[in-house]
């Protein structure tokens, strides 16, 4: 069976029992600010197990993909990976533990041909302020027969799932074992966990799966781990042809990392210094360094992408569609580390230190040299040392406010003064900033924006220079928008309300906080402190004078509004 048909048969097998096939979500969570990364397949629907929105199905059946950095410095071994697809049937309010259990080994017998006896299963067996899964018990082994030997209970540590972020759906799990690998978490939500660490019962059962892909495939394929299937032969082979040098864990970092960083950047995540762009370049860098450690002649990055590409494109289109920007992306991050990581690592090997490196020390490495915390780590590693990895993350934290506050007080910038001309231009810069999430996508994102009574000027996150054809577009859409004279509205609202709205903008402002959203018309919808114009009639005519490079990853246009 290849990759391919086993997402299909995974999707058909479920569709026939009545599962709608929905499609996996982005790895930028839409609309859950209280997680980074799109870590499991229940987290699009998270509202419907929590009985916050009413489902639109009963019964769904998803390919997710996933991305989990939790255990970064693992990778390598042969069960962790930073990127991994996950097949998922799910159900709210509707069927419960016994089919979903029926149902996956009839699954894994009948479609995936591997016999029930191979199958051992854990169940939840209790905690201190939770009760066992006497339910699941009872399924296992008196309706399904499961001889007793096959069939553990476990703690809140293996048994019992969620929730994803700070609160929300959860409850306990039974897992599918097949020749002591792990391959199925059949999650059954019937709690809510509350901000305070509180288990509250839902009013309704959720049933959530995940079936790990890549262990099933190896399976299938009768391989020792997923390393040797389809999925990876191809790339490991290209790092393979590339090195000098033979190094079995540096060879797998590089894939695992470079996959993973395709895959994010093709949903629209850039290299940064922050949140899901620093997970993004921890990724990258590390696989550059272990290029060095294969003697790998640089640039690499993006020939290993292509091959990702390649592989993957039949079931992610979105990965062809974004090949440029993805490829232009990594060569970018390549040559900006390349130029400082010899530097980086002449210093490192002056440093004086003999047992430990310094918190200070570390996050001098990487401010200076853009070094990673586990490149520090690995590198203090090979020469007997350890890092202060604690006063590491203190330095980060102190660093990651400051530049906050920095990028809080480039946005308020434009709002200076309150003057008729820099009032046009501020809802004018709410219509340029919505015209380019549309005409070059939703990766758009406001990264500064200055105002005066003459001009505007306009800073957002896009890899590459603007044609005359797009910036016409733009243009055009911003004008279209002032000639139907929409109206402005602003209304207060919570930042979770602002965001289930799917307005844009600034979401620095804590969950509870209350924050203005300004509406143009169905055309915008943005968090902003104002102030803006009742109609965009008074705007006049909006004519860009000017499109250049900000900074790395960011361009900026400077417009006018002509009368
Ligand atoms: N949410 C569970 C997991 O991620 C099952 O899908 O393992």
């Amino acid at each position: 069976m290849t990759a391919q048909e086993l997402r299909e048969k995974f999707l058909k097998f479920f569709e026939e029992k009545g599962h709608k096939v929905l499609p996996g979500s982005s790895l930028i969570p839409q609309d859950d600010p209280s997680v980074l990364l799109t870590t499991a397949g229940m987290q699009q629907f998270k509202k419907w197990f929590a009985g916050i929105e009413k489902p639109a199905y009963r019964r769904v059946v998803t390919l997710q993909k996933c991305v989990r950095v939790d255990d970064i410095e693992e990778v390598g071994d042969n069960t962790h990976l930073s990127f991994f697809e996950m097949l998922g049937n799910f159900a709210f309010d509707d069927y419960f533990k016994k089919e979903a259990i029926e149902w996956g080994i009839e699954f894994i017998q009948n479609e995936l041909g591997i016999s029930k006896d191979k199958i051992s299963f854990t169940y939840f067996g209790g905690s201190d302020n939770l009760p066992e899964d006497t339910e699941s018990l009872e399924i296992l082994k008196n309706i399904l027969k499961i001889p007793e030997d096959k069939i553990k209970p476990m703690g809140m540590e293996d048994n019992f799932w969620g929730p994803t972020g700070d609160e929300g759906p959860c409850g306990p799990t039974v897992e599918f074992y097949v020749d002591d690998v792990e391959v199925w978490n059949l999650v059954f939500n019937q709690y809510y966990r509350t901000l305070e660490g509180k288990y509250e019962t839902l009013d309704q059962n959720g049933v959530d799966t995940g079936l790990g892909f890549e262990r099933v495939l190896a399976l299938l394929e009768n391989k020792k781990s997923f390393w040797e299937t389809e999925l990876f032969l191809g790339i490991i082979q290209k790092v393979k042809e590339l090195a000098t040098e033979n190094n079995d864990h540096s060879n797998k970092v590089i894939v695992d990392h470079l996959r993973t960083a395709v895959f994010l950047l093709a949903d629209g995540v850039l290299p940064s210094n922050l949140d899901k762009g620093y997970v993004l370049r921890r990724l990258i860098r590390r696989a550059i360094r272990h290029g060095l450690v294969l003697g790998i002649g640089s640039p690499f990055v993006s020939e290993i992408a292509k091959k990702v590409i390649e592989i993957y494109k039949e079931a992610y289109p979105e990965l062809s569609k974004n090949k440029d920007l993805i490829l232009v992306e990594l060569g970018k991050e390549e040559q900006k580390f390349n130029e400082a990581l010899s530097k980086g690592l002449k210093e490192f090997e002056k440093l004086k230190i003999e047992k430990e490196i310094s918190g200070k020390t570390a996050f001098d490495l990487f401010q200076t040299y853009g070094f990673p915390i586990e490149m520090i780590e690995e590198l203090a590693e090979e020469k007997g040392l350890k890092v202060d990895k604690e006063g590491f993350e203190k330095e980060f934290k102190k660093h990651q406010e400051l530049s906050r506050k920095g990028a809080e007080k480039k946005f308020k910038g434009g709002l200076a003064s309150g003057g008729e001309m820099e009032t046009q231009y501020h809802t004018a810069t709410h219509l340029l900033h919505q015209a380019l999430r549309i005409v070059l996508g939703d990766h758009v994102k406001q990264a500064g924006s200055n105002i005066t009574a003459e001009r505007m000027r306009f800073d957002f996150t896009h890899p590459e220079k603007l044609t005359p054809e797009k910036l016409k577009e733009t243009e055009d859409l911003v004008n279209e928008q002032i000639k139907a004279n929409l109206p402005v509205i602003c209304e207060e609202m919570s930042v979770k309300e602002a965001k289930e709205k799917g307005a844009i903008g600034l979401f620095e402002a804590k969950y509870g906080d209350k924050v203005k959203v300004y509406s143009i018309g169905d055309f915008s919808k943005e968090i902003c402190g104002g102030p803006h114009v009742k109609n965009t009639s008074e705007l006049g005519t909006f004519k860009i004078t000017k499109e250049e490079s900000s900074s790395a990853g960011v361009r900026r246009i400077k417009a006018i509004l002509e009368k």
